[in-house]
């Protein structure tokens, strides 16, 4: 971990809420700090602002690390979002806007979504789709994708959403780690006006895999595809015929809501499993208070649903507090670098939440693109998936919020389930660069190896130190990769994987990932994932990656490899390994730069020494290289190094 990151940057500006936006703020009152001292009285409360079939006999159960929260409380989440939503006024508010890329556009009232939903229910059912049962989907950013979560969420099917950019194997891997039998999938998707196979890469990962049965296509983009009798069939028929009546199944507080995969320190991603009351609980907190929520919000998550933030801040979230969401199926460029402040303006967007790699992307592109558009319905921006530096944060504020618009930087994973360290907006000072505190209820400690805590003013690791209601329960089917990976650093306090620093306010300001996994764009990917689909080409012998820094995707993939006797370094093979990766994982792992050497960087031991691969690929000249087995491994290292 580097401290340089952070230098100066505590002397910055400091941004209080505005008088206006504290006046109107959901919470002004710095109190409720206070008030959540009592973690459990607050979390009870909170989760009576749910609606419930049966109430709770216990608000936390702990055996460390497993919890139990709301334990025989009986709850559905798609209750939750929908049914207790058709009561008022909001029975024809719109639940969801979407914009299609080529921007088509239509709504989704509460009422038309929730018999959507409840159709689809009936038609996984008949299916043969048991409660308990884990249903994948494998989508684009439409809206059926969202009604077959909530479908599945109905039914008490627990599903496992694979992003739609990964590749065929990525699902097949999925799928077969989840061992479900029926997959929800469309046609192909729409990306920059060409047409992405989905369907071609749900076949291609069917070879070999014997547990799905049914394969259900929304028609997207009517592009021919082959339908295999008996096991392919098209949502659009299932759906004519499908009853509107399908009553929530009453889950247990405790029931699996989904599994979703995120990328670990092994070659092997880890199901991470969320249940369902305490989950529902934390995000509509956070969503409600972190995003200052009122009644005719129009909100928009520009997260894709294949990751956390799609499920929590997109879906699970928004849904349960009865707003209004914009879903938006294409991407910033196209058909113009515009294309997000036309969709703002167009729908009168008040509260955006985005990454930083996107918003540095904007930055790149110029101001003159959101100057065109107007903004002035925004009051609130949000940042989510990696570490927002002061200049993105500043050109932010400045250029999409009009210096009105609080931004809350949110700090959370797949793992947290909701929202840990963010500014409440209405009374936290913003410090650009720092997600701020941590959430009401929520017990963050900094912490140093040994597990003590850190001083004000120093680097440690994050920590969680109590349970919180949105936590995974375990990693699916394997509960001791569970214990090893984030509960064995401290006795019962849970290990985030990051490094950060405390400054003497008690703000927290994020370094990165401590363990080898790479933030790309804000989507995760473990160095050992890329690895073991380069050695698994045939001309690879050894690979090595790290993540090196990188102006717009914070990091980038760079890998080293060494060749099989027989096989000669050249450019095309560099271009092939790179496809071959962005062929096996999808597009998001491809490396940016890949060194074919004679030698990787080893200790005594044959621990390979990343350090000295970074500088190369930073292009520093090589450091401290005392711990080298093999001096002479420098020499060919030297070779690639820019200096
Ligand atoms: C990792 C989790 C949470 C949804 C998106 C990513 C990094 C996330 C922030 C932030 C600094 C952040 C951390 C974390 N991260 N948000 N606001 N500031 N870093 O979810 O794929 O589970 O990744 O993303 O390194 O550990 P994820």
């Amino acid at each position: 971990m580097t401290q340089d990151k952070f230098k100066g940057l505590e002397e910055g500006r400091i941004f209080p809420p505005s008088e206006e936006f504290r006046n109107k703020a959901l919470i002004s009152d710095v109190g409720i700090y206070k008030k959540a001292d009592d973690r459990l009285a607050f979390w009870e409360e909170r989760a009576g602002t749910l609606s419930w079939f049966q109430k709770w006999n216990s608000v936390l159960e702990w055996k460390p690390p497993f919890a139990k929260w709301f334990n025989g409380g009986k709850i559905n989440a798609s209750y939750n979002c929908l049914d207790r939503h058709l009561e008022g006024s909001r029975r024809n508010k719109p639940a969801i806007i979407f914009e299609g890329e080529h921007g088509d556009s239509f709504e989704l009232s509460y009422e038309e979504l929730h018999q959507e939903v409840c159709k689809f229910a009936n038609v996984l059912k008949s299916m043969g789709v048991q409660k308990g049962e884990v249903v994948t989907i494998y989508m684009p950013m439409i809206p059926e994708a969202v009604v077959a979560m909530l479908a599945c969420a109905r039914i008490g099917a627990p599903h496992s959403v694979v992003f739609g950019g990964f590749s065929a194997e990525a699902l097949r891997d999925r799928i077969n780690d989840g061992g479900s039998k029926v997959l929800v999938t469309s046609d192909a998707a729409y990306r920059r006006g060409k047409i992405l196979p989905i369907k071609e890469n749900v076949c291609a990962a069917l070879q070999g895999v014997e547990g799905i049965e049914k394969v259900i296509i929304v028609n997207r983009t009517n592009t021919k595809i082959e339908i295999i009798k008996g096991r392919d069939f098209w949502y659009h028929k299932l759906m004519e015929q499908a009853s509107t009546e399908c009553p929530a199944e009453k889950m247990d507080a405790e029931d699996m809501l989904f599994i979703l995969y995120t990328s670990g320190t092994t070659g092997k991603p880890k199901g991470v499993v969320h249940t369902t009351g305490g989950y529902l609980t934390g995000v509509a907190t956070t969503h409600e208070f972190v995003f200052d929520l009122k009644e005719d919000d129009i909100y928009w998550c520009t997260a894709d649903i294949g990751w956390i933030t799609g499920h929590s801040y997109l879906v699970y979230g928004p849904l349960t507090n009865g707003s209004t969401i914009v879903i938006f199926e294409g991407t910033p460029d196209y058909p113009e670098k515009d294309r997000f402040w036309q969709i703002v303006e167009k729908y009168k967007v008040t509260i955006l939440y985005t990454a930083p790699t996107a918003i540095r992307t904007f930055m790149k592109w110029g101001a003159e693109y959101p100057a065109k558009r107007d903004l002035s319905s925004l009051r609130l921006l949000g940042s989510v998936g990696e570490p927002i530096n002061p200049e993105a944060w500043t050109w932010y504020h400045k250029y999409i919020g009009g210096e009105r618009c609080p931004i809350v930087d949110t700090w959370w994973q797949t793992e947290t389930g909701m929202i840990m360290i963010s500014p409440l907006p209405g009374v936290t000072d913003l410090k650009p660069g720092s997600c701020t505190r941590p959430f009401p209820g929520v017990k963050v400690e900094m912490l140093d190896r040994s597990g003590q805590p850190v001083e004000k003013g120093d680097v440690g690791f994050v920590a969680i130190s109590e349970p919180w209601p949105a936590m995974l329960r375990t990693v699916y089917g394997d509960d001791r990769r569970f214990i090893d990976t984030y509960w064995s650093n401290w006795p019962n306090k849970y290990f985030a994987g990051d490094g950060a620093k405390l400054d003497k306010d008690g703000y927290y300001w994020i370094i990165g990932r401590v363990d080898d996994v790479i933030n790309v764009s804000g989507h995760r990917i473990g160095t050992a994932e890329v690895e073991s689909v380069l050695v698994e080409h045939h001309a690879v012998a050894e690979a090595a990656c790290i993540g090196k820094n990188h102006e717009v995707k914070g990091q980038a993939i760079a890998a080293f490899v060494t060749l099989r006797e027989g096989f000669k370094a050249s450019e095309e093979l560099i271009a092939e390994l790179k496809s071959y990766v962005s062929k096996k994982i999808g597009a998001i792992a491809r490396p940016d730069d890949l060194y074919l050497t004679d030698d990787l960087p080893k200790t005594r031991s044959g621990k390979i020494i990343r350090r000295i691969l970074k500088d190369i690929a930073e292009g520093r000249s090589i450091g401290d290289t005392t711990t080298l087995a093999d001096s002479s491994t420098l020499e060919s290292l030297k070779k690639l190094s820019h200096n």
